[in-house]
């Protein structure tokens, strides 16, 4: 008796050691406003509409973007080729604080495409791969939340409403509640508030901070170099179908929403050759989550021209992360995430890493812990 019940004892205190965690889940309400393109695009309605899509996207030498305007493109049109888009929406996030109590600052965790918020502290394994942790560890607090549109946050119109310039809007009401103390469920105030983005998420990041002055004391941008040419890639590689069709999960996505429909296409897109646990790759298929039409042909909209945000700045990208380097950080000269860095012409501090042998999932590989310091040692640094 006495032997069975003490390694059972010893693994639930185990346990407790690896969950002593200061989390909780929020839902945040929010009102927001933002100037959305107008497409007259219809949501493709079947799988053979989604592929059609994806080629259209992926032409070299077309602007898809342009095309899907349609009439609203034209010089004599009445209609417009932007519109406000308002409304009152409800973020799903995860506030974190250290056991010792607030952490020194605020970072506010932006995921990118195929993930929800859970891509900050994967749940695999123990949370044997979790850049909360990793923050927490180093004093912070976190706050990881479902971008609008997906997980637990709203959901909306995946062609004129679940785009860009509102999900950045919805970045920066996020960002005005916490630093005002305004979220029901958080308590400390944050003098210093941080951001940081994986790939789709540090578009939103860059186009956050290039459009709010002193919205943020300091950013890293993960997955991340100057939109660029090879976004085709990701979408060719992604064997994009309907979300609704890929699991019992994303079943209630309406058409317009799409996923990976299975596992090589994740691996083929953020994870680079014996960087990785096939568990790990597993279970990142199993939580995928969609991403829009409207975020497709938006991605990038907002990261044109130069970006005069003030505070510290760091780039950190795979070596052979896809979206963004084709495969191949190191295949021009300078190598693409250092481009990247000219595009901030007023930044106290910049700097680009490219993490040896990494794919575009940076969290979720080998070189996890060692991307998790490079962050935080510039945060502690230079934030
Ligand atoms: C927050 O919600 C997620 C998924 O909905 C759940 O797995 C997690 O345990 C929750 N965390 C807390 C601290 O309640
Ligand atoms: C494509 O067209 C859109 C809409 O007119 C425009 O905003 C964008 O700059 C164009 N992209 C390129 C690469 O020319
Ligand atoms: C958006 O486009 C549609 C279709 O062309 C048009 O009816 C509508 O007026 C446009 N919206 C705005 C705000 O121009
Ligand atoms: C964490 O930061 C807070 C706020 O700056 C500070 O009061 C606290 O002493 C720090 N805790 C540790 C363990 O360093
Ligand atoms: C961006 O800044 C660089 C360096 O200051 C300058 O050469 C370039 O013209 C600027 N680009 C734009 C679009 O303003
Ligand atoms: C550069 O950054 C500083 C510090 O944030 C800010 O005061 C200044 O307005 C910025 N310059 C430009 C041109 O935006
Ligand atoms: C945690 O991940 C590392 C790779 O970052 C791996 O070497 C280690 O075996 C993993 N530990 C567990 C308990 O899964």
């Amino acid at each position: 008796m006495v032997q069975s019940t003490l390694p059972s004892l010893l693994l639930a205190s185990l346990a407790a050691v690896a969950t002593a965690r200061n989390c909780k889940n929020l839902t945040v309400p929010i009102s927001i406003s933002a100037l959305n393109t107008n497409f007259t695009l219809q949501a493709p309605a079947t799988n053979i509409d989604v592929t059609d899509f994806v080629l259209n996207v992926a032409q070299p030498g077309v602007n898809f973007t342009e095309q899907a305007l349609g009439p609203n493109a034209a010089p004599n049109s009445t209609s417009s080729e932007f519109a406000t888009i308002s409304g009152t929406y409800t973020i799903g996030a995860t506030y974190c604080e250290p056991d010792s109590g607030p952490g020194s600052a605020l970072q506010i965790l932006t995921h990118g495409v195929a993930f929800d918020r859970s891509y900050w502290d994967f749940p695999a394994q123990d949370h044997n791969y979790s850049y909360v942790n990793a923050a927490l560890s180093r004093n912070y607090s976190t706050f990881a939340y479902d971008r609008l549109g997906l997980g637990s946050s709203s959901r909306g119109d995946p062609v004129n409403e679940i785009q860009t310039a509102l999900e950045v809007s919805a970045l920066h009401a996020l960002t005005v509640l916490l630093r005002h103390n305004a979220v029901p469920g958080i308590e400390a105030r944050y003098e210093k508030v941080v951001h940081v983005g994986h790939s789709y998420g540090s578009l939103q990041t860059w186009a956050l901070t290039a459009m709010y002055e002193g919205i943020s004391d300091g950013i890293a941008l993960t997955g991340f170099a100057e939109f660029g040419d090879f976004v085709p890639y990701f979408m060719l590689g992604g064997n994009y179908v309907q979300a609704n069709g890929v699991s019992d999960t994303l079943a209630s996505y309406a058409p317009g929403y799409l996923a990976s429909a299975d596992v090589t296409a994740v691996q083929l897109n953020f994870f680079a050759p014996g960087n990785f646990d096939p568990e790990i790759l597993e279970a990142a298929y199993a939580a995928g989550q969609p991403v829009t039409i409207g975020e497709v042909m938006t991605l990038g909209s907002l990261v044109t021209g130069n970006n005069t945000f003030g505070g510290p700045v760091l780039i950190i990208t795979g070596e052979r992360d896809i979206p963004f380097c084709g495969g191949n950080c190191d295949a021009s000269s300078p190598s693409f995430p250092d481009q990247a860095k000219q595009s901030f012409t007023n930044s106290s501090y910049i700097d680009a890493i490219i993490v040896p042998g990494a794919g575009h999932g940076l969290n979720l590989e080998f070189s996890a812990q060692a991307t998790y310091a490079s962050i935080l040692d510039f945060l502690g640094q230079h934030a």
